[in-house]
């Protein structure tokens, strides 16, 4: 859209901008998404509480926090799907919180999401709903929206006989990952992905760290993700945010967050401790697959099968 256009949009009330000032201070410090005094209650129950948070472009924020802490509220309100009571959230020149529905399609068109409950079309099946994005925004063919699918799907351990059934069909580990493979097949500037790999067993949740690592390092996209898993945290994050009662009480990198005094960060970290040994093993595990070619995913899961089976 013009600049000009905009300016129109915006006078006549249409669209609701980032105000000026802010986006320049965002462009100037590379914040991809500026997040201030975000307050979202259920009757007497107040899930995030004055939340602030910049997310700077091309980072990848893993968010940790006890169950309930308000995680996927809050990313479902970045993308527009959940209406905060109070607060600001800007896009990039987006201002989510006043955006009418028509601009928050757009401002949707620039990223994808994962759903922790998956959200899979039940009707079509696994490629099909792989597929749908590419699809649906004609980006592509149709022949190269399957095989990106196809090639997505195998990645994560879906072998060819799996992609043509229905989700019902499917594991619920399997749902899971077609879940995955959905909110990446377009490669988006921003993807939020809600517990991408929650009760996966090790071989496939590091199939799984694999393929995200790979999209970090080769698509430079902003990552945002809700997780539980600590070895995905510490090797996938630029920063980790942790959340706790509505708010975050520490952010920093993996490594920077042990001095704070918070319970819960102090639980946390007593925990990495703990699995310090094993976080390395498999970071180097995960390193040592950069920029390698997958186009079979049996190599893929028989590959981390054989140095990550002994968690
Ligand atoms: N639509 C809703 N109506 C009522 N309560 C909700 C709704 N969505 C979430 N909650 C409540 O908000 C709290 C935070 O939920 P959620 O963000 O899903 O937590 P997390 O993802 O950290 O486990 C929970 O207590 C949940 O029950
Ligand atoms: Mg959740």
């Amino acid at each position: 859209m013009g600049f000009l256009d905009q300016i129109a949009k915006q006078f006549r009330g249409e669209y609701a901008y980032t105000p000026e000032l802010v986006l320049k201070e965002m462009r100037e410090k590379g914040i991809k998404i500026r997040v201030r005094g975000l307050t979202k209650s259920f009757g007497g129950l107040t899930v995030l509480k004055d939340l602030d948070l910049d997310v700077y472009d091309g980072e990848t924020l893993c968010m940790l926090g006890e169950s309930a802490s308000g995680k996927t509220v809050f990313l479902k309100s970045l993308a527009g799907i959940e209406h905060p009571d109070s607060g600001e959230i800007y896009i990039d020149e987006h201002d989510v919180m006043n955006a009418p529905p028509r601009q928050l399609y757009e401002m949707r068109l620039g990223l994808s999401m994962q759903f922790q409950q998956g959200a899979l079309f039940e009707s079509v099946s696994a490629l099909e709903n792989v597929q749908w994005p590419l699809v649906m925004h004609a980006t592509v063919s149709p022949q190269e929206a399957e095989d990106r699918a196809a090639k997505d799907l195998v990645s994560v351990g879906l072998t060819p006989d799996m992609h043509w059934k229905l989700p019902s069909l499917l594991s619920g580990g399997m749902q899971k990952r077609v879940a995955l493979c959905r909110a990446i097949v377009e490669r988006k500037a921003l993807i939020l992905f809600d517990e991408p790999n929650a009760g996966l067993d090790p071989i496939k949740c590091a199939a799984i760290d694999n393929l995200l690592l790979r999209i970090k390092k080769q698509f430079k996209a902003t990552l945002i993700m809700n997780t539980s898993e600590l070895f995905t945290a510490y090797n996938l994050s630029d920063r980790i945010g942790i959340i706790y009662r509505g708010k975050i009480v520490e952010i920093g990198e993996p490594g920077s967050i042990k001095s704070s005094k918070h319970p819960y960060v102090d639980e946390f970290t007593r925990k990495s401790k703990e699995f310090l040994p094993q976080i390395l093993a498999y970071q180097e595990e995960l390193a040592s697959w950069e920029g390698e070619k997958v186009d079979d995913g049996r190599r893929d899961s028989e590959h981390l099968g054989k140095t990550t089976g002994g968690f």
